[in-house]
């Protein structure tokens, strides 16, 4: 869309989301915020034999958190657990297309919102979250963002 820093792949998954809602009998669910912009991400797994079969989210957020959290539950699916906890943040934004810098922390969102799911996923299952639950940290803007 032309005089917009978005591409046309974040336009589409603004537009039109993929997987929003909820799964009832999710394996695990994850909830983050941003406490800057203070937009919150839900994000929902359904694990099966160590494959992630589905994902959904809700996001009360900007158009590149709803973005950002469709695509990750595009990626996540068909992936084992190890293989989405591999997934970052700019392999999300990367996925999109690219986000305008001032962006990329919305991608943060996503990640963070999917391994606080993983995580809860690992607690459900007897294992220990702690190498990889998200981080409580301020905003940040980091360069590797
Ligand atoms: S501005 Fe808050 S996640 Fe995008």
């Amino acid at each position: 869309m032309a005089g917009l820093p978005y591409s046309e792949k974040v336009m589409d998954h603004f537009m039109h989301p993929r997987n929003v809602g909820e799964i009832p009998d999710a394996s695990g669910i994850g909830t983050v915020g941003n406490p800057v912009c203070g937009d919150i991400m839900k994000m929902f797994i359904k694990v099966e034999n160590e494959v992630i079969v589905d994902a959904k989210f809700k996001t009360f957020g900007c158009g590149a958190a709803i973005s950002t959290s469709s695509m990750v539950t595009e990626m996540v699916k068909g992936k084992t657990v190890e293989e989405a906890l591999k997934i970052s943040n700019k392999a999300v934004a990367e996925a999109l297309g690219g986000l305008p810098p001032i962006k990329m922390h919305c991608s943060v969102l996503a990640e963070e919102a999917l391994r606080s799911a993983l995580a809860d996923y690992y607690k459900k299952t007897g294992r220990d979250p702690s190498a990889f639950e998200p981080k409580e940290k301020p905003h940040e803007h980091h360069e590797e963002h």
